[in-house]
């Protein structure tokens, strides 16, 4: 069995007799000595093979990545590299022995590769091999670690839920699975144990958690995929704010253990609505400030057409201040930043410069005092540049909140390690869908309403707040959850509201409404998204950089070619016809 860990050897181990393992990662031939970076998980130790080895043909026949056994004598090195942790030593070896052969390697296996994505993806065992991804692995195994340490401390149960079950209430599409016993039914692959873990609720088990494969059909972004892990957690007999503390308890003890860093709590709380009017975002990213100004007022007798007639129609107008950078901007820049905030369905973009005074397409047609008030509410200086948006509130809101997000990234705002974790509570419970032409779930149909609001569930739809809340991490939602309804009652009006039909609920839900009528305890829970966490731990933006075996962005594994076709007779088996376009 394989002993050590290259990378842990070092002085201490002076003169010891060593046997190693590992892969070749780079040969070095100096005046017929032979120099090997051997490399295991742990790191590089360097084999040194003189000439009058009875192995030294071995040697010579040795390429990158073939795997190799060395048994040597530790020795000090005479050009010492500091860089690497056994970078004072190296083995001088006596016996060595070639494991196995590697094809030529389809990219570097190093730190700095430039090969596509797209070819990592394929051959992933290889990339793997890569610190890049093997140490994020490490990382992710880290937090599961403490995670399950954590939280069985505090008396939580790991409980495993089905994969093959009903489809759950999360409000993506569902995965399917065929049933071959039940020709023409199908089951879902859960969207998330939500359904499960209130039921172990009323299953008596008060603390549940588990780290559950989730299931989502969506479209893809950098930080989503369509199997992705989450850290699930429900607690009965307890309030929004004990879930909120031993939530962020949990992970400031993850962030002091992995990174070393302390996060202060309690975490802000800010609620949805002040997320959205201050960065038109309900996962706000505080780590620069450039906050959304409201500027209606200031136009409320404007002259400018557009701006009237927006505010006519009920619109509003923001601007966000970008600190002295206005020469940064030409006339090219904006175009881009323009056609950005359209792909948010904004109309347009309005850019005032603070030069010698203040410049812009609109300002001609600008009274004295729009301008004075301009100056004044956005506290313009020398060198400021105003990124104004007038539209519909909701559009005004989210372009000017992804633009401040671009603006920062393009100007640098934002500085490596900083962290910045907030709750966003008071979420609406329904939000309009001009797809669906009605008011959905903003969470799922299980969240609570305020006491307050549950009157008005099925009268005002529009202004009913719910008992839910969101961890975010430097703009990214990093978790969501809930106090869940556990009157039945409640929860018939809440199906109501959304317009479901009798038998709808009785064939989607009947059997939880009906758990619901055997003594449920007030509980409440959240979700932590996993991979999301081990993102931002691990300072990638990419998810699929945290996932052993991701997939891209249309879905598929490149490495094993899935999703695959299957034969006629698996089909026929499960009773499914392909229909041929
Ligand atoms: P929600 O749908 O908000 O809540 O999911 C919880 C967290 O899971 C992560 N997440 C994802 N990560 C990667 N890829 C995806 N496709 C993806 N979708 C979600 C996010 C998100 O915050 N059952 C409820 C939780 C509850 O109410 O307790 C739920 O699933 O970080």
């Amino acid at each position: 069995m394989k002993k050590i860990n290259n990378a842990e050897l070092n002085l201490k181990a002076l003169n010891q007799e060593v046997e190693v393992y590992g892969w070749v990662a780079k040969k070095r031939n100096l005046g017929n000595l032979l120099f090997i970076d051997l490399r295991d998980r742990s790191g590089i130790v360097q084999l040194v093979i003189r000439p009058d080895n009875k192995d030294y043909a071995v040697a010579e026949a040795l390429k990158n990545e073939y795997v190799v056994k060395a048994i040597g004598k530790v020795v000090e090195r005479e050009n010492k590299n500091l860089n690497i942790p056994s970078g004072e030593i190296e083995i001088e070896v006596s016996s060595l022995e070639s494991l196995n052969k590697s094809k030529e390697l389809p990219f570097d296996i190093s730190s700095n590769t430039t090969a596509l994505e797209d070819t990592r993806l394929k051959y992933r065992y290889l990339d793997i091999r890569r610190d890049e991804i093997k140490n994020r692995l490490i990382i992710r195994h880290k937090i599961n670690l403490l995670i399950r340490n954590y939280l069985s401390d505090l008396g939580f149960i790991e409980v495993e839920t089905p994969i093959l079950c009903k489809s759950t209430p999360e409000g993506a599409r569902d995965y399917l699975v065929p049933s071959r016993v039940n020709k023409g039914k199908f089951y879902a692959l859960p969207q998330s144990p939500q359904i499960f873990k209130q039921l172990l609720m009323v299953g008596g088990m008060e603390r549940y958690f588990q780290i559950a494969r989730c299931f989502r059909d969506e479209d893809l972004r950098a930080d989503r995929q369509p199997e992705f892990t989450q850290l699930d957690m429900e607690m009965s007999f307890i309030n929004e704010d004990d879930i909120m503390s031993v939530a962020e308890q949990l992970v400031a003890h993850i962030f002091k253990e992995i990174k070393g860093i302390d996060i202060k709590l309690p975490l802000l709380k800010m609620p949805y609505d002040e997320a959205m009017d201050k960065y038109g975002s309900d996962k706000p990213d505080l780590r620069f400030g450039m906050e959304l100004i409201d500027i209606t007022n200031v136009f409320k007798n404007t002259n400018v057409e557009f701006l009237k007639s927006n505010l006519d129609d009920g619109g509003i107008i923001n601007a966000i201040v970008a600190k002295n950078c206005a020469s940064n901007y030409s006339r090219k820049e904006i175009d881009k930043l323009t056609d950005y905030v359209k792909t948010y369905k904004a109309k347009g973009l309005v850019t005032l410069k603070m030069e010698d005074e203040l410049t812009g397409s609109i300002v001609k047609n600008l009274a004295k005092e729009e301008i004075d008030a301009l100056i004044k509410t956005l506290n313009l200086e020398k060198n400021d540049i105003a990124f104004i948006i007038s539209d519909k509130k909701n559009i005004t809101k989210v372009a000017l909140g992804a633009l401040r997000c671009k603006l920062a990234r393009d100007l640098n705002l934002i500085q490596e390690n900083d962290y910045k974790l907030l709750w966003v509570t008071d979420f609406p419970s329904f939000e309009w869908s001009e797809e669906e032409g009605r008011f959905m779930a903003m969470h799922h149909p299980f969240t609570a309403p305020k006491d307050s609001d549950i009157d008005k569930l099925l009268t005002d739809k529009a202004h009913c707040y719910s008992k839910a809340y969101d961890i975010v991490i430097n703009g990214y939602e990093a978790g969501g959850g809930s106090i869940r309804i556990h009157d039945e009652k409640v929860q018939e009006i809440m199906f109501k509201a959304l317009e479901l039909t009798e038998e709808q609920i009785k064939e989607k839900f009947g059997f939880f409404v009906d758990a619901l009528k055997y003594g449920t305890p007030p509980h409440g829970g959240i979700a932590l998204g996993l991979d999301r966490l081990t993102m931002l731990l691990s300072n990638t933006e990419n998810i699929r950089d945290v996932i052993a075996f991701p997939k891209t962005a249309s879905a598929s594994d490149l490495m094993s070619d899935c999703p695959n076709r299957v034969d006629e007779k698996q089909l026929k088996e499960l009773g499914i016809d392909i229909i041929k376009k």
